[in-house]
């Protein structure tokens, strides 16, 4: 879809309300990833170098409409000052006087960041009020927080349509990535969907089938589809009432031409936990007294040997219990091989949601893909082929 990109827009004395995501991982009051930060910083950069008043909203964790102390933004402002090299002003209030006051301080150039939007109800109830209140304090909307955007609220949907709307780099790279891995893909273009639950991804799995040449399936959705095919899963964790749908999406799969690919051998053991005694077995004798806990070693060798195959890939979702050794292997293989094709410039991979970029992460190629998304529940949905109300405030 058409967007306006920051070409278009000349900020020089202009007030610029930048909806970004400040959403970030926090252990003990502690900020534990700066990667969203660090994403955000080219747009704010860009603004603040050419002249604009850059004014930073973001919503963080879920306070229910509430003042929660734990719940500031404002350790984010001070992480982001560290970021940019440069002092960054806090208001303790996303609207009204508090909001405003700080707005009217500000320089050409100087970078605020206003308090959590989630503090007021009226943020996700897209209350026209309050983007009314949030508009007010800007000429200019720049939305940089793709990985919020599917969110109808009031500071990602409501405030887009009463200032003139502009992507982010940040938001702009995500759209350009997406389009080119799943709107007008080079082909055969290849999905590998991972992680534990058919249930929370059969709108995804639906919408690739229609799209993609081959649908990989891994991790423990696997052993849905596996027990769906009247495969013994042993203990395996798996969907007993999610059979049916499993053989429907392979039907849907058959008539829209996509090859399934399942796992053909499995390692397997009877506890879960690190480092416990464990087989290797065929998904046709997985034993009575074990689960599967990651994808065998021939099934991603196969895998491997088809990525020259492919131009292009996306990937969601681990392949085994990659947190608890050595049950990491099949997802720490793949993401090696698939960081390895991509640097030969023979494969253009995207991959995204929170397990997938902790694994790339664990096995030290994140910066190794064509691109890796900072959204969970946003590139879901986009993989689900929703429209996401965030983006398309933004046409
Ligand atoms: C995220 O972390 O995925 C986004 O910031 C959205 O957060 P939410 O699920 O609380 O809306």
């Amino acid at each position: 879809m058409p967007f306006r990109t920051l070409d278009s827009l000349a900020p020089a004395g202009k007030r610029v309300l930048m909806r970004a995501d400040l959403n970030v991982p926090v252990r003990d009051g502690k900020i534990t990833d700066l990667t969203r930060i660090e994403r955000l910083s080219p747009t704010i950069k860009e603004l603040s170098a050419k002249g604009a008043k850059v004014i930073v909203c973001s919503h963080f964790d879920r306070p229910q409409g509430k003042r929660v102390p734990g719940m500031s933004l404002k350790p984010m402002a001070g992480a982001l000052s560290h970021v940019l090299g440069k002092p960054v002003a806090f208001a303790n209030d996303c609207i009204g006087p508090d909001a405003e006051t700080a707005v009217a301080a500000m320089a050409n150039g100087d970078v605020l960041v206003l308090e959590n939007t989630r503090y007021h109800a009226a943020e996700e109830k897209n209350d026209p009020t309050f983007s009314a209140a949030l508009a007010k304090l800007a000429d200019a909307f720049v939305n940089d927080a793709f990985s919020a955007a599917h969110r109808a609220h009031a500071s990602t949907e409501g405030v887009a349509h009463l200032l003139p709307a502009y992507a982010g780099r940040l938001m702009q790279a995500e759209l350009e990535a997406l389009d080119a891995a799943l709107g007008n893909p080079q082909r055969p273009v290849a999905a590998i969907v991972g992680g534990s639950k058919v249930s929370t991804k059969l709108e995804l799995l639906g919408n690739l089938v229609g799209k993609v040449n081959v649908l990989v399936i891994g991790g423990a959705m696997a052993n849905t589809f596996l027990a769906a095919q009247g495969k013994a899963a042993g203990k395996s964790l798996q969907e007993a009432e999610m059979h049916a749908t499993a053989r429907e999406i392979l039907v849907q799969a058959a008539k829209a031409g996509c090859e399934v690919v399942l796992p053909t051998d499995a390692v397997v053991s009877a506890e879960f936990r690190a480092n416990p005694p464990t087989q290797t077995v065929s998904v046709d004798a997985v034993p009575a007294d074990t689960m599967i806990l990651d994808t065998g070693p021939a099934s991603i060798a196969a895998l491997i040997a088809r990525l020259p195959s492919w131009k292009t890939l996306v990937w969601n979702g681990p392949l085994g219990a990659f947190e608890t050794p050595p049950f990491d292997m099949a997802t720490m293989a793949l993401a090696k091989a698939v960081a390895e094709a991509t640097a030969r410039g023979a494969l253009r991979s995207v991959a995204g949601g929170g397990d997938t970029v902790s694994a790339l992460r664990q096995a030290g190629v994140i910066e190794k893909l064509s691109y890796v998304s900072s959204a969970g529940g946003a590139f879901l949905e986009w993989l689900e082929g929703k429209t996401l109300p965030g983006v398309a405030a933004l046409g």
